[in-house]
């Protein structure tokens, strides 16, 4: 793990003059700990890898205003694992705010975490910006569901903050990304999320994490954004479940005043670790 390798997919950074009031994010994703800190995803060892990806982004974004866990935190969903992931992220010495993922448990989560410098909110309101973490985790299911509450919620807080550019965040992908098995999990009510979305124009973006791979793409003017894994990741536009070669990663925002949004990929540019191949899923 040297420098990084960045995969500026939508809109570089690097040529504008960026105003001192934008906001900079570090998004996380899909780290799936474990209790035990040996603890192994497809023979994986997730924890080292996690530490990884925090190193690089520390020293690749020295301005980050914040960061946000886009779910499959803890792969066995145990306290002990929370208590891990707070006190891994707490080394960020910035604000963590976790939502969860199909791995998760909600109620665990919202238990071992809630608190500062790494919390659980519904949304945060900071420079300008909402960003709201929605909970598709649905017991039981690898597929993703907003329930009424989350539905409720997200009405009420978009209708509250009209003059607010708006993220919004959750663990499963709302639009498929060409990938047969990882679609057949995506968010199943999405007709009921986007039913929401479509009547709010301050959203300007909405990023995931469960996909483990980079993604862009733009529904009604709105950026959506699919997030790398800080373990493995899935080989894009595959029918079946496959591991692809890329390295752990992490996605930079920065959510300008005018509301634009301007983002990339980083993976790190190496990193060894073994990893049973042969899987069928995970
Ligand atoms: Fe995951």
């Amino acid at each position: 793990m040297t420098t990084p390798e960045g995969s500026t997919n939508n809109a570089s950074n690097g040529s504008r003059d960026l105003p001192s009031d934008s906001l900079e994010i570090l998004q996380l994703s899909d780290p799936h700990l474990f209790a035990d800190p040996e603890g192994r995803l497809l023979g994986m060892r997730t924890l080292p890898s996690f530490r990884h990806v925090i190193a690089h982004a520390s020293k690749n974004l020295p301005s980050i205003d914040l960061a946000l866990v886009t779910g499959d935190l803890v792969h066995d969903a145990s306290p002990a694992g929370y208590s891990l992931l707070k006190k891994e992220l707490a080394n960020l010495g910035i604000p963590s705010y976790c939502l969860p993922g199909n791995h998760d448990s909600p109620e665990i989560l919202h238990r071992s975490i809630a608190g500062n410098p790494v919390d659980t909110p519904f949304s945060i309101q900071k420079k300008g910006w909402s960003i709201i973490l929605l909970d598709s985790n649905l017991p039981g299911c690898a597929a993703g569901y907003l329930d009424e509450i989350q539905l409720a919620k997200l009405q009420d807080t978009l209708s509250n903050h009209p003059d607010h550019h708006t993220l919004i965040c959750l663990h499963h992908h709302t639009v498929a990304i060409k990938s047969q098995w990882i679609d057949a999990i995506m968010l199943s009510n999405a007709n009921d999320f986007f039913a929401i979305i479509d009547c709010h124009p301050q959203i300007k973006g909405i990023a995931c994490g469960h996909v483990h791979q980079s993604f862009e793409g733009r529904r009604n003017g709105v950026l959506l954004m699919g997030t790398p894994s800080t373990c493995f990741q899935f080989t894009p536009k595959s029918a079946g479940f496959e591991i692809d070669n890329k390295t752990p990663g992490y996605r930079h925002l920065t959510l300008l005043p005018d509301g634009a949004i301007l983002t990339s990929t980083f993976h790190l540019s190496q990193y060894t670790y073994s990893i049973d191949r042969s899987s069928s899923g995970y």
